[in-house]
């Protein structure tokens, strides 16, 4: 069996985050998304990996390389523009073959326990299963209508009055029958090929599409609040791990993880929450559920609730910054020039609350 990531598309729900950058690379409790996914197909015994990229292959391949530091072998395959998840699957073709692959979305945060359904897959009779969880506002996803044994009746993306709460996680496994449907299938009202009408062409068809529910959490990370409860979520199953300094004057309290390397400096560090190598946090509070990333510099400021990305440096906040996504590279400082001012440097659409 292999696997296939897609990590094209522009990310534009994340803006300004992902102008700079791959929207699967952002950090969720300091591990890039597309890290956490190529994760979980290894744990699941997969070895050849495919990885689909757009415009931000270059730095989705400098990150993620040949994939041997997770025991992998990575090819890259080269979607000329985000044309659809089906589309995606049908320039893979000659990489996948005629094997069985599960199909994973690069910007979805999934609670372990799904390598044994994906091992189960790999030897079944079976053309395709997809993975369904309940949510309260199944319009922005994929939506499956079930009937009351429990199989498929029919699967409608983003559909304005949804005819159930069971929302299409993003991973999906299939046999080669998905080729004929990807050929099949016409692009959708938003231009997509879409995965969604192709699974249901499988399932007009009596191809054998199983569903399965997920019990345990699940975040598809494309908006800013969807990346801070999906950190919230993995902080809080993460171990208590110090490998970094932590001085007399400090306190640690909960579970923190402190990279080697980061320095906490007259501080309290209150869990769930994670430091990045070579941070410094001085005379600074940090609340539960934050991440800050690594080469980042906290000095005389709160933070709670909050990813903050590396080469920060953020020194004498006036009010606690909470609920907040900070990127790379950016400086908060108070200025001592007259007159006392906000003085503001942001990226298109950033928003930024003040008092
Ligand atoms: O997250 C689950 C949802 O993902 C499903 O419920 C929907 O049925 C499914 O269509 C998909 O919806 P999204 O609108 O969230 O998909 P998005 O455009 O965000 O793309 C998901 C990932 O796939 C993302 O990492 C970018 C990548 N992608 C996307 C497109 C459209 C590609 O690699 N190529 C593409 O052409």
């Amino acid at each position: 069996m292999k696997g296939l990531i897609l990590s094209g598309g522009k990310g534009t729900r994340l803006y300004p985050l992902t102008y700079t950058s791959a929207k699967q690379l952002v950090p969720v409790a300091n591990k890039p998304v597309l890290f956490r996914v190529i994760e979980a197909i290894r744990d699941a015994g997969i070895t050849d990996i495919g990885i689909v990229v757009g415009d931000t292959a270059p730095e989705i391949q400098a990150a993620v390389g040949d994939g041997s530091r997770w025991g992998v072998c990575v090819q890259y395959i080269r979607q000329e523009a985000p044309l659809g998840l089906a589309h995606a699957v049908k320039i893979s073709r000659s990489y996948l073959g005629n094997d069985r692959f599960v199909m994973f979305l690069g910007d979805n945060v999934i609670q372990g326990g799904i390598s044994s359904l994906i091992r189960q897959f790999a030897t079944s009779d079976w053309h395709c299963q997809i993975v369904l969880k309940g949510v309260t506002e199944p319009q922005h996803y994929g939506v499956a209508e079930l009937d009351g044994d429990g199989r498929i009746l029919r699967l409608v993306e983003k559909p304005r009055e949804p005819r159930s709460n069971l929302a299409m996680v993003g991973i999906y496994m299939f046999d080669l029958h998905v080729f004929e449907a990807v050929d099949a299938i016409r692009p959708s009202w938003r231009g997509e090929l879409e995965i969604t009408d192709a699974i249901q062409y499988l399932v007009e068809r009596g191809y054998r599409v199983y569903p399965y529910i997920h019990r345990g959490w699940w975040i598809d990370t494309g908006k800013p609040g969807d990346m801070l409860a999906a950190n919230s979520l993995v902080l809080d199953e993460m171990e208590h791990c110090i490998e970094g300094l932590v001085d007399a004057d400090s306190r640690v309290e909960g579970k923190v993880s402190i990279a080697a390397g980061a320095q906490v400096i007259n501080s309290v560090i209150r869990g769930p929450a994670i430091i990045g190598e070579e941070t410094r946090i001085v005379n600074s509070y940090i609340g539960p559920f934050t991440s800050i990333y690594h080469h980042t510099t906290i000095e005389s400021s709160e933070i709670e609730h909050c990813i903050i990305l590396e080469n920060c440096r953020i020194v004498d906040l006036p009010a606690r910054r909470e609920d907040s996504l900070i990127g790379r590279n950016v400086v908060i400082v108070r200025s001592p020039i007259k007159p006392r001012a906000y003085k503001m440097t942001l990226g298109d659409n950033s928003r930024v609350g003040v008092l």
